[in-house]
């Protein structure tokens, strides 16, 4: 019977084969461990000297590091691991061998290991962080999709730039000029209009130089939009969204998050509703922890949002920032025309800011005078005004960035471990 890891509890007591790649070992004259891994979860295989015969024996003994091999043998309970089960082997099969593989149990740096990327992610560490973004992956179609929300695919290779133009792919769409999506936002407020509730996810592209643990060159973003919807509704919708996603994570990566030496305590306190102050609030709350010369019209760098995370236990909105470092398509509180109708969710423990997010201007006259003082080109825009035009209502959405949040609920230090193959400022390989 040919079963993976992570199939163990099932056939406890019973003989099976694994396939497999030796991950580490320890050996001595009369009994020889080794640590398994198949892609569904790393186990330890038990070689007995005295209970099999000399050569298998000596083949394990001289297995080398990332040698795939077929492992047959009983499985067993193992209360001293966490994984909780141990393979007693009795024959096995090598299939290729791999001689001087590049990372070893000792510490190697970054550099070589971000080089290394394509052998690196079968460690144990990464494997971890993967699994656990893919949980939150599956955890976010579960919940738009639990929520009446249908899934709406932006095309990649766009004319616009709704986050402005500094930050832009540029690359030719045959004769003419085209960008790399920077946000599928204006595509999903067209697919607001026409389905009511809708999100995306997909990649997303920033050519940004800027060389942060939050910045990444290209990454995968979630991108809802609702009709009908004010700014504290959408709040509501991202407050649940945030706290299902590390519930589902605390529901079904609990090794993961053991491996990874992730304190849970924290993650269990990330419960519906979060905090919420408006920019102003943060200005002044700022002040008040020392941080004197910032001004009220500043946007905040990274000291600042952890500064204002560290002031409380969950993620925490600030709403209601300064129009002008806004992008065009928020309107203005009719409360006070300075500030726009827009929040940005800050993650705990100085990974920055997850979600931003806002109402969108829906009046026509508001819209054409922001594209006007924004110097956009109404020809390339015409399509999104149109909606403007034809019976538009109040809508809001939302961008999450999914390595921000894996780095977070992970408690990886750097972006880049939470996505597979980072492209950061000086890296494109592999
Ligand atoms: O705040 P941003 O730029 O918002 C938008 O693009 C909106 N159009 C979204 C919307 O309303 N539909 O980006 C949204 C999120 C950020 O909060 C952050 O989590 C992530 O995307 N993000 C990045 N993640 C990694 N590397 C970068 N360079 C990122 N830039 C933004
Ligand atoms: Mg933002």
């Amino acid at each position: 019977m040919k079963i993976t890891i992570n199939q163990s509890k099932d056939y406890v007591n019973q003989k099976v084969t694994i396939g497999a790649w030796l991950a580490n070992k320890r050996s001595s004259g009369k009994i020889a461990f080794l640590q398994l891994r198949d892609g569904t979860g790393f186990m330890q295989g038990v070689v007995v000297k005295a209970e099999v015969a000399e050569e298998i024996f000596l083949q394990a003994k001289g297995l080398t590091q990332e040698t795939s091999l077929y492992v047959t043998g009983t499985i067993h309970e193992d209360t001293r691991s966490k994984f909780g089960y141990e393979m007693a082997i009795e024959s096995l099969e090598i299939i290729s061998e791999s001689h001087d593989y590049p990372i070893t149990p000792k510490e190697h740096g970054t550099e070589f290991l971000m080089d290394h990327r394509h052998l690196w992610l079968r460690s144990n560490r990464q494997h971890a962080i993967m699994k656990i973004r893919n949980e939150i992956i599956r955890a976010t179609y579960e919940f738009f999709n639990n929520e009446g929300f249908i899934k709406i695919d932006p095309p990649i290779l766009t004319g616009s730039a709704p986050e402005g133009t500094t930050e832009l792919f540029h690359t030719k769409y045959f004769e003419e000029d085209a960008y790399l999506s920077q946000s599928g936002q204006l595509y999903m407020e067209a697919g607001a209009m026409a389905f009511g509730k809708v999100f995306s996810f997909g990649p997303t592209f920033r050519a940004e130089k800027s060389k942060t643990r939050r910045h990444l060159i290209e990454f995968w973003m979630i991108e809802p939009e609702m009709a009908f919807y004010e700014l504290e509704d959408s709040l509501k919708v991202q407050e649940n969204y945030v706290a299902f996603l590390v519930k589902s994570v605390l529901d079904h990566c609990s090794l993961e998050l053991e491996r990874l030496g992730r304190d849970t305590t924290h993650l269990e306190k990330m419960t519906a509703p979060f905090p919420r102050i408006t920019y102003t609030e943060a200005i002044k709350l700022l002040k008040e922890k020392g941080f004197h010369d910032i001004e009220w019209g500043e946007d905040f760098g990274a000291p600042h949002e952890t500064a204002i995370a560290d002031s409380f236990e969950k993620p925490v909105f600030i709403t209601h920032y300064p129009k002008a470092i806004k992008p065009f398509y928020m309107p203005e509180d009719p409360t006070n025309r300075e500030v726009v109708l827009c929040a940005d969710l800050i993650a705990p423990e100085g990974y920055g800011e997850i979600i931003g997010g806002s109402e969108r201007i829906h009046e026509l006259e508001a819209l054409l005078k922001r594209v006007k003082e924004f110097g956009l080109d109404e020809e390339a825009y015409r399509w999104y005004i149109d909606l403007a035009r034809y019976g538009s209502v109040p809508h809001s959405g939302f961008g999450l960035g999914l390595e921000r949040t894996v780095a977070w609920i992970s408690g990886t230090e750097h972006v880049r471990e939470s996505i597979p193959f980072p492209r950061l400022l000086n890296r494109l390989y592999p």
